[in-house]
């Protein structure tokens, strides 16, 4: 017989840090490449794809990697709070998760990621003769020595999660200590 029972809000934070962690070594998983709102300098709203490198669930931090010139850098280090959204068509999940940022440009966790980084694609990203953003004499010039990796540190501080089913919508709010049902 079908169990019916509704998932105890337990199981969804477990399986939503399951569906994270696949997400950091599975190249087609959707939830691979979240969106990360962030407060521009300006005050007003600033979003863009990034890569999710690691989710940790026993410390409930997510991880992604840019350049330290980059405006996203100067923004989390003016205002750490951010926000990641993530949706699936295949799990039919939205996650939003709110953040606290530490962004990190130097020290063994950077250098540690840039030996990782250094032999794949992916390094130039971090080796443009300038910031992000910043205009280029020709599309030709070439990459810096050294290197503006950063690895950027966030820690989940809530997550609200939504599940679209026929069968009816479901949605909860969670953080470290409360979880709790929502309208969706
Ligand atoms: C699929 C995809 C993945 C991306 N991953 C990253 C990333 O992991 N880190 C990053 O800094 N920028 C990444 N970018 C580029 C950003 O979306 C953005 O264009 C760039 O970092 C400049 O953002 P900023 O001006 O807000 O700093 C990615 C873009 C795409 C389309």
């Amino acid at each position: 017989m079908k169990n019916t029972s509704p998932p105890a809000t337990d199981d969804i934070r477990q399986r939503i840090w399951t569906e994270l962690q696949r997400a950091t070594v599975d190249r087609h998983h959707e939830w691979r490449t979240p969106v990360l709102a962030t407060t521009g300098l300006d005050g007003l709203a600033q979003a863009r794809t990034v890569v999710l490198r690691a989710a940790n669930a026993s410390t409930s931090q997510l991880v992604f990697f840019t350049d330290s010139r980059s405006p996203k850098a100067s923004e989390l280090h003016a205002t750490p709070a951010a926000a990641f959204v993530f949706w699936s068509k295949r799990l039919n999940w939205q996650l939003r998760a709110r953040v606290l940022t530490k962004l990190h440009s130097k020290g063994d966790m950077v250098e540690s990621a840039w030996e990782r980084i250094r032999q794949s694609p992916a390094a130039g990203d971090y080796l443009a003769p300038g910031p992000p953003g910043s205009a280029l004499a020709s599309c030709a010039d070439v990459a810096t020595a050294a290197h503006h990796l950063a690895v950027v540190v966030a820690q989940v501080e809530s997550i609200d999660w939504l599940e679209l089913a026929p069968e009816g919508h479901r949605r909860a709010r969670l953080s470290a200590s409360t979880q709790e049902w929502l309208v969706p």
